[in-house]
């Protein structure tokens, strides 16, 4: 197996809330659904499309504090209408990639009903095959053995991939979810929303919808 840098657990850690808190300014517009949009590049400057330019502060004194390691820098955006995204089970952010990388950085925000935690050691076996398995089935499965806590609505959190988390199911609309994130290599699946500011490189990504469970 191809391998290395990927997160391989355990999983379980606690998120970091922050005390120092970038202003975030009202959404423009009622509804906004927007995942992992590329928004910065290495090297080059931020390009935010109008109706994102209310995260301006936030990204740019996150940016300012991101390792040199993380240059690229990703928007998501859940506005409005709660859609069913599968963001409501138990699951990590930033692991099931196909190509290894050091882990991102994720920092969240919610207007209320705030995401909750999964807290715990939950280490996947060693059959656990991160190309072949889905971990958020996995993590599902060993729940019952963790302590859940809810964070602080319109509060920033920092995440690593180690943290589990999900939107709680109850949440009503109207919610406002907000993610930035900081990686090290580029997403170029196709589910991601394209930047109209910046050429569109995405091309089709099979891997993540292939994963199974692992019966064990
Ligand atoms: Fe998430």
């Amino acid at each position: 197996m191809a391998a290395l840098l990927r997160p391989r657990g355990p999983f379980g850690e606690y998120p970091t809330k922050l005390y120092v808190l970038p202003q975030v300014r009202a959404v423009p517009v009622p509804q906004l659904h927007i995942l992992r949009m590329r928004v910065a590049s290495p090297f080059e400057a931020l390009k935010l499309p109008d109706t994102l330019k209310f995260l301006e502060e936030a990204i740019c004194h996150f940016a300012t504090r991101a390792p040199v390691w993380l240059p690229w820098v990703y928007v998501t955006v859940r506005h409005g209408d709660i859609k069913e995204l599968g963001d409501d089970v138990w699951h990590v952010d930033g692991y099931s990639m196909r190509t290894p990388h050091p882990p991102e950085v994720d920092y969240i925000w919610s207007d209320h009903t705030p995401t909750e935690f999964l807290v715990g050691r939950f280490e996947p076996p060693a059959a656990f095959n991160p190309l072949k398995h889905d971990l958020a089935l996995w993590l599902q499965s060993r729940a019952a053995n963790g302590h859940v806590f809810q964070g602080e609505a319109r509060c920033w959190y920092s995440l690593s991939p180690y943290v589990v988390h999900r939107r709680p199911a109850y949440a009503s609309a109207p919610r406002t979810f907000l993610r930035i994130s900081f990686l090290p290599i580029e997403i170029v699946d196709d589910v991601q929303t394209q930047n109209p500011l910046l050429e569109d490189r995405r091309r089709p990504n099979g891997f993540r919808a292939s994963l199974t469970r692992l019966c064990q």
